[in-house]
């Protein structure tokens, strides 16, 4: 089986899980945050090189506040937690989106965790936390404009200055794509780095995503014709 050098997640439907639970929303999001490890250690073991998950959006901040609050709770909880995670899976880990909403002991976690983490190289973990595809662009072009004037950034903008300004800047584009829980849209994820990946959806609701359903995921992509605009070998039917 080939392993997929980078897998994307989508990690969807904690709240719908609980409900069917007769339990909180909340309840969901703990339940997701305790798979978020165990899937980080079954990547690792599987060979997968980098693991970006959204976890996040920029829009999620329009839930209730009791909703919002509780997932502050757990990123804080989890990012001192993370730390210990990252040593044990030999993983680096990174922030993508814009921390600078969240209050300051999150952001001062998420540079700690950053820093501790940054020579490991089994396993690159993105955590996606306020983060949207478009914000990420309009960021980017900011920052961009700046270096112009500066005089840091000189000559034609090309497809790779772009992503080199993006917050994904340095890691490689996702070959997979996997959504949790039945919808089939991207929710302003990773609009410029999926050009190419292959998407998987799934009705498995983010709790019940085990090893297995990785697995058959993974299996699915090893099905799918990779050919960036080309034309299928003859060998390959
Ligand atoms: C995903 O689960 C986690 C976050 C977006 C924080 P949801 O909270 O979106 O769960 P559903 O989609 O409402 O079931
Ligand atoms: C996408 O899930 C964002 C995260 C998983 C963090 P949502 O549940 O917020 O997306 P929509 O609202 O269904 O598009
Ligand atoms: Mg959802």
């Amino acid at each position: 089986m080939r392993v997929p050098n980078h897998i994307a997640i989508i990690l969807d439907g904690n709240g719908r899980w609980a409900k069917s639970k007769g339990m909180p929303r909340s309840y969901g999001h703990v339940k997701g945050c305790e798979n978020l490890e165990d899937i980080c250690e079954v990547a690792k073991e599987l060979g997968v090189k980098y693991l970006t998950v959204y976890a996040f959006s920029t829009e999620n901040w329009k839930r209730s506040k009791e909703e919002v609050e509780g997932l502050m709770k757990l990123f804080r909880n989890y990012l001192k937690k993370c730390i210990k995670i990252s040593k044990k899976n030999n993983m680096r880990v990174k922030i993508i989106g814009d921390p600078s909403a969240f209050d300051e002991d999150i952001q001062q976690s998420i540079r700690e965790l950053e820093e501790f983490s940054k020579d490991f190289d089994d396993l690159h973990f993105q955590i996606a936390l306020n983060y949207g595809s478009r914000d990420e662009i309009t960021r980017a072009v900011n920052r961009m404009l700046e270096d112009q004037k500066k005089g840091i950034l000189t000559g034609e903008v090309t497809e790779e200055t772009i992503s080199s300004y993006l917050d994904t800047a340095g890691i490689p584009d996702p070959d997979l794509l996997i959504r949790t829980s039945g919808e089939l849209r991207l929710s302003n994820y990773l609009l410029w780095q999926l050009a190419y990946t292959e998407f998987y959806f799934t009705d498995v609701p983010w709790p019940d995503f085990k090893k297995k359903e990785l697995v058959k995921a993974i299996e699915k992509y090893n099905e799918r014709d990779r050919r960036y605009g080309g034309v299928k070998e003859d060998t390959n039917v």
